[in-house]
């Protein structure tokens, strides 16, 4: 995100004084933001506010009364990025969509070069009315892309679809245009292990755990849309992935996963070790279905082979090496004495103390650790943003 050109035009709808947060988290990124508003979004925000959070002036007339100066909007469209409409209410909508031009915020629609995304926000059943509906289609058509609208209360009392997008996800919307460079990863080959292993006791029962396999697969995703070339050494889980650069391998045990990464590690630049491996398996599995006898019943175990480490142990200078590290306390120094152990370039942290992160759900909050003794701490964010941030952590420490 940056360097990279955001030029935010914000509507008046109550959804407006969503925007600061918007404003906030893109400067945070490193984008620069310019803002235009419609004179009645003055109304629900103050372009103080506005001007302040973004660093830059705000405009809002086609000239300002005070000094005659022309705000040029032909400029603001060759400046931009991205042109980002967030609140969108039903009157821009329909203005957009039909060719308006009354106030600056269109007029710069009209003579942007980039691409437009918007957010709409307004009440139910003027978001559910035909004529809403006809305006998304004619500006989908025209190439602006729609983020969808969330269900839930809305500002009139009533509870339903068409409220704006939080301003997370509007985020992340921009930041999948504007943030990776795409093919930033072109030819590369990256291994990854997701999901759980299945450590068989006998043919019906193992010992598991409650690893998804999300997160490995999402940075599969990323991978692919970067360019890569992405074996994916998967345990048992209900994802699936299919695309032309993809390996799929799916394994049940630690040591079917550690035989399928002995074979392909030496070839790859990156390896991103997100299982969850079982710690051990039963010492011995029987041929047949285990009967119950006594009350008791002691299961032997032994300790499966580290995968990660093995592949630390053979790595190369050329070779890039990241683990992950889900911990219930001391996540720095435990995160610390695994990147160390396993020889690894990064180390990818979460607590299972934080609301969100872990096993199971699509989010996760993560820290990253490097072995230049660099440490990111970075907030909760959908899986699909934790493996951006992950890839977009790699490259800036290939340099
Ligand atoms: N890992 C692996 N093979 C194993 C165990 C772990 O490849 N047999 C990888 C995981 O994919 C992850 C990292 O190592 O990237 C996690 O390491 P570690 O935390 O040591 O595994 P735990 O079993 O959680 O260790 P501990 O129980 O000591 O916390």
């Amino acid at each position: 995100m940056r360097g990279k050109r955001i030029l935010l035009g914000i509507t008046g709808g109550i959804a407006a004084y969503k925007i600061t947060f918007l404003i906030r988290l893109l400067k945070k990124n490193g984008a620069d933001v310019k803002c235009i508003m419609t004179p009645s979004a003055v109304d629900f925000i103050s372009p103080l506010v506005v001007s302040t959070l973004s660093n830059n002036p705000v405009g809002i007339e086609f000239w300002n009364k005070q000094n005659g100066t022309w705000n040029n909007h032909v400029e603001y469209g060759l400046w931009a990025d991205l042109f980002v409409v967030a609140p969108l209410t039903a009157n821009t909508l329909s203005k957009m969509a039909n060719g308006s031009c009354d106030n600056l915020l269109l007029a710069t629609y009209l003579s942007m070069k980039t691409k437009t995304i918007v957010a709409p926000a307004m009440d139910l059943d003027m978001y559910a009315h035909p004529t809403t509906q006809r305006n998304l289609e004619l500006l989908t058509k025209d190439g602006v892309q729609i983020i969808p609208v969330e269900s839930g209360e809305l500002a009139s009392g009533l509870s339903g679809e068409g409220r704006m997008a939080e301003p997370d996800t509007v985020f992340e919307y921009i930041e999948n245009i504007v943030g990776a460079s795409k093919n930033d990863f072109l030819g590369k080959k990256v291994i990854i292990t997701a999901g759980p292993t299945y450590e068989a006791l006998d043919p019906v029962r193992f010992i598991g755990n409650h690893s998804s396999g999300k997160m490995g697969f999402r940075i599969a995703e990323e991978f692919l849309a970067r360019g890569a070339k992405v074996m994916l050494v998967t345990g048992p889980t209900h994802l699936s992935l299919e695309n032309e650069d993809l390996e799929f391998i799916q394994i049940k045990s630690a040591d079917e996963m550690l035989h399928e990464v002995q074979q392909r590690w030496t070839d790859c630049d990156y390896g991103v070790f997100a299982a969850a491996v079982a710690d051990y398996r039963p010492k011995n599995k029987e041929t047949e279905k285990i009967k119950k006898k006594a009350d008791d019943m002691i299961i032997e175990l032994v300790k499966n082979p580290d995968i990660l480490k093995w592949a630390g142990s053979v790595k190369t200078d050329q070779q890039y090496l990241i683990g992950f590290a889900l911990e219930t306390q001391d996540l720095i120094k435990n995160g610390t004495k695994k990147l160390e152990a396993k020889n690894l370039n990064m180390i990818v942290m979460n607590s299972l103390k934080d609301i969100g992160a872990g096993f199971g759900v699509d989010t996760n909050k993560i820290s990253i650790l490097d072995n230049r003794n660099n440490l990111e701490s970075f907030e909760l964010k959908s899986k699909e943003a934790v493996a951006k941030d992950i890839l977009n952590y790699l490259k800036t420490y290939i340099g």
